[in-house]
């Protein structure tokens, strides 16, 4: 073989592949939250490690600013899209940098540089006939004149009549239909009843791509099986067209030649990645081409399973379309839940990422979901008893307090300073092993057994200056002993920089602390001799769980009220029958005098669900609805933006479910102020709005 290789053969180092790594780009209407945070850590960490291995590689993202719900909540808050958008993208970006995640662009999908690419892109797509236009009906609402959008218009399913159900989908059946299928459709903006109209719309041949992406999907290797065979399975169903413009008003970009009509936004977002790429790229005077029309490239992109069907079939036909470079990864992962169950503000489950920064180091939120994340697609779970654990027992007592205990004993013992270091071909050869390890399971996107890896590393080291007992040896050798602390030294670099892609900060304190000016993976040799370390404190420390909710001892829940009768044996009460969204029940109340029966009907009212049944004058109550009360007026409390069903609460409360008598009831004390219902300093409220009462003078009860 070597006769081939001749002695003046120059051999040119070839250049290295360029590696554009993104997450989904959030949405700007609302707070980055820690289910998003899976996402953006994981993604984070991935790119760390890949740099810090020495590869090409860019992470790339943005906000997603355009879409009917940002234009809608632009206007209900009297400002222009652009400024929500403006406002949201700074607190996005301040959440990422609590973060520590650090992106090499990050940009927004309202950019010259994603109207230049989306208007080429579908430029291109329509010269080579991938889009047509035709007429379709449209659900569309006279009083708010618009075109009402899936989440805006409500009725029955047309397929189980189950009520008050979105125009997309039926969350008691998971029937999918369009908006004009809705059976008893109304508007969920101004509750009038829409018309449908004849809109001309633009499509996008979906169906023409399916041999191409069948074909994508069997040669890419890259891509999880479990995934694959959905989208094998949407294929082999038939891929239908795919509408990509949208009527005024709407916040996006007007397609070229049409006045009214724009861009649907998940047509113009995933091409964000190529803006956001080509606003790295104008930085550093090169060129989006090199990674998006490139064969050489290569492209890792990060989704939540959520937007899997945009991402695996709408995007790479587009990119097709255009002759673009299509991803070579695309790396789905579940979704977090947070005790085990869907996050919910309700349950005060929904931490921002604000929220959460403030309750704990943002690094062990990085730690505990590097711990858990891996090229799976099942949910990830928060609880806090877990998280407690995994910080106090792995990050803090296994790694941390090693690092903090070989520096403080170097330091109290010989001033900081190591000579040689002890030679045990043993154990370094174990953590060369481990330290391979780790860098192949980085680039796997291992995350769980990286950390696994490192861990294990810790172990070693503890075990090893556990072992030699460095407080005993002193006594007899001194020498060998700052050998030992050599040998610890050197083990305390291979960790600071193994974990520094999952916690950048403490790493970085750890260099400080280690007075290098690096951390490299060519460095952890045990090489590292005669060399004076800073003096050393305590970087991280245990937690202590914060305070959970507290109970409150009523279970509130918005009901309708569907019928009023007469009480046929008392002339101060009514009989109402309720729906409660899950069920249906009656309720006894003392409203005869304050309100006439056609008043009451079709209310939404908030009734306690947890009381213990009670006959009142030979008829049951189920429950009991609440009214503030200030001795001259009754008024009862009621919602308008919540539905049957919906929770309501005081914030840091958790509606108790056990059964209260009416005495129990009777001893909590809910108080009007201001034309809010208050319990010890808190409004009570649900998802979508505070409640308010009316008539009723401050310091009413509330019973
Ligand atoms: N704007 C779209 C993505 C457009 S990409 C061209 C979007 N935005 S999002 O804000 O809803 O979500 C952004 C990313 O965060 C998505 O990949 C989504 O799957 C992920 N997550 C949002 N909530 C999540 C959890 N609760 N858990 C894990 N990931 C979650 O979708
Ligand atoms: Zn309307």
């Amino acid at each position: 073989m070597f006769k081939y290789l001749s002695l003046n053969h120059i051999y040119t180092m070839p250049k290295k592949q360029k590696i554009l790594i993104t997450a989904g780009l959030p949405y700007a209407n609302g707070p980055i939250h820690i289910g998003h945070l899976v996402e953006y850590i994981g993604t984070d960490i991935y790119t760390r490690a890949l740099k810090l291995m020495g590869e090409d590689a860019i992470f790339c993202c943005g906000d997603d600013a355009h879409g009917a719900p940002i234009e809608i909540k632009a206007k209900e808050q009297g400002i222009k899209p652009e400024q929500l958008i403006k406002k949201v993208f700074k607190e996005h970006v301040r959440d990422f940098k609590a973060f520590n995640i650090e992106f090499d662009s990050y940009y927004t999908t309202n950019s010259k540089e994603n109207k230049f690419y989306s208007d080429f892109i579908f430029n291109q797509a329509k010269k080579s006939g991938h889009i047509y236009q035709k007429d379709i009906e449209v659900t569309y609402c006279n009083k708010c004149k618009r075109t009402l959008p899936d989440r805006y218009v409500k009725g029955k399913c047309p397929k189980c009549k189950a009520e008050d159900q979105y125009g997309d989908v039926c969350e008691k059946c998971n029937a999918t239909y369009k908006t004009t299928d809705l059976i008893e459709p109304y508007c969920t903006l101004c509750k009038s009843k829409p018309i449908r109209k004849l809109s001309n719309h633009y499509f996008f041949r979906l169906s023409a791509f399916s041999f191409k992406l069948k074909k994508w999907l069997e040669t890419n290797k890259e891509l999880q099986p479990e995934i694959k065979n959905y989208i094998f399975d949407w294929i082999e169903k038939g891929l239908e067209d795919w509408c990509i413009s949208r009527d005024a008003p709407y916040f996006g970009f007007n397609i070229p030649g049409e006045k009214d009509k724009y861009y649907y936004v998940w047509l113009d977002a995933p091409i964000g990645y190529i803006a956001s790429t080509a606003n790295y790229c104008k930085k550093h005077n090169k060129k989006a081409d090199i990674y998006w029309k490139s064969k050489t490239s290569k492209i890792i992109q990060f989704i939540g399973k959520d937007i899997i069907y945009f991402h695996f079939l709408f995007w790479p036909a587009m990119l097709m379309a255009a002759d673009f470079t299509l991803p070579s990864s695309l790396i789905v992962h579940g979704f977090l839940t947070v005790n085990k169950e869907k996050m919910s503000k309700s349950r005060g489950t929904l931490y921002t990422a604000e929220e959460f920064s403030k309750l704990h180091n943002p690094e062990y939120l990085r730690f505990y979901f590097a711990r858990n994340l891996s090229k799976d697609i099942n949910d990830i779970d928060l609880s806090f008893n877990d998280f407690e654990k995994v910080t106090n027992n792995e990050l803090i007592a296994n790694i941390g307090n090693f690092c903090y205990r070989v520096t403080s004993f170097l330091d109290k013992n010989f001033k900081g300073t190591i000579k040689d270091t002890d030679k045990n071909k043993k154990l370094t050869e174990q953590i060369t092993k481990k330290i391979e390890k780790v860098k192949e399971n980085y680039s796997k996107f291992n995350l769980k057994e990286a950390v696994r890896n490192i861990l294990e590393i810790s172990d070693l080291g503890n075990k090893y200056f556990q072992e030699k007992e460095p407080w005993k040896l002193i006594k007899r050798d001194k020498k060998k002993t700052q050998e030992v602390l050599g040998l610890c030294i050197n083990i305390v670099n291979v960790l600071a920089t193994l974990i520094s892609p999952i916690t950048p900060k403490y790493s970085e304190e750890l260099r400080k602390q280690l007075s290098l000016k690096e951390l490299k993976l060519k460095d952890l040799k045990f090489n590292l001799k005669n060399h004076k370390t800073s003096k050393p404190k305590i970087i991280i420390s245990k937690i202590e769980v914060k305070k959970m909710n507290q109970t409150f001892p009523l279970n509130l829940k918005v009901a309708k009220i569907i019928d009023v009768k007469e009480h046929p044996d008392a002339d101060k009460l009514i009989i109402l029958d309720i729906d409660l969204g899950s069920e249906k029940r009656t309720l006894v109340a003392g409203l005869k005098n304050h309100y006439a029966e056609e008043e009451l009907k079709d209310k939404l009212i908030i009734v306690v669900t947890n009381l213990k049944p009670a006959k009142l004058r030979g008829v049951e109550s189920n429950g009991m609805l609440l009214a503030g009360d200030d001795g001259d007026n009754v008024s009862v409390l009621t919602v308008n933006k919540s539905k049957p069903g919906d929770s309501v609460y005081f914030d840091d409360y958790d509606n108790s479910t056990a059964q209260i008598t009416y005495d129990e009831f009777l001893k909590v004390s809910m108080k009007v102020k201001n034309g809010k219902v208050i319990y010890n300093n808190k409004t009570l409220k649900t998802d979508n709005e505070e409640i308010t009462v009316e008539k009723v003078k401050d310091g009413a009860n509330v019973r």
